[in-house]
């Protein structure tokens, strides 16, 4: 993957996050380019929206257990992302029907995504660095040591 789309200000410096998210621009990216393909009728687009609800999943599970095996409270932030899935699938069989209305898909694309990851995803990396940080640090024991050793 050459281009990273992530705008910087989204990088959570959770490596493994940051790159998932990268990668759904990525897709975003397509979706949004075949379903405003001049020619387009939703069926290029159906599929590539298609992966990309299932990539969504995936992600979203991916940091639902990351905060669970740490402790971190998430059920706000499952609740978005399960209103997200929700939309997704909502826009799929609208496409499926003909009916789709794409400018609206578009602002998703735009800003769904990106508004989720400021105001949920920057406080879980947040939440997950300094998780690491103090799973890191020595215990009082071991400072003890060090400090007499000293
Ligand atoms: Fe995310
Ligand atoms: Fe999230």
């Amino acid at each position: 993957m050459a281009e990273v789309l992530v705008p910087i200000e989204l990088l959570t410096g959770v490596g493994e996050m940051d790159t998932q998210h990268d990668h759904l621009f990525h897709e975003m990216q397509k979706v949004k380019n075949a379903l405003l393909a001049v020619s387009g009728d939703g069926t290029d687009g159906l599929p590539l929206l298609s992966g990309l609800a299932e990539d969504l999943v995936q992600h979203f599970m991916w940091e639902e257990e990351a905060a669970r095996k740490h402790g971190i409270q998430f059920g706000e932030h499952a609740r978005e992302h399960a209103r997200i899935i929700a939309f997704v699938r909502t826009k799929i069989a609208e496409i499926d029907k003909g009916v789709c209305n794409i400018p609206a898909l578009m602002v998703f694309m735009e800003r769904k995504f990106e508004s989720h990851v400021v105001h949920y995803d920057l406080m879980l990396g947040r939440a997950l660095k300094d998780a690491a940080s103090s799973r890191d640090a020595p215990s009082p024991a071991v400072r003890q040591q060090r400090a007499d050793a000293a």
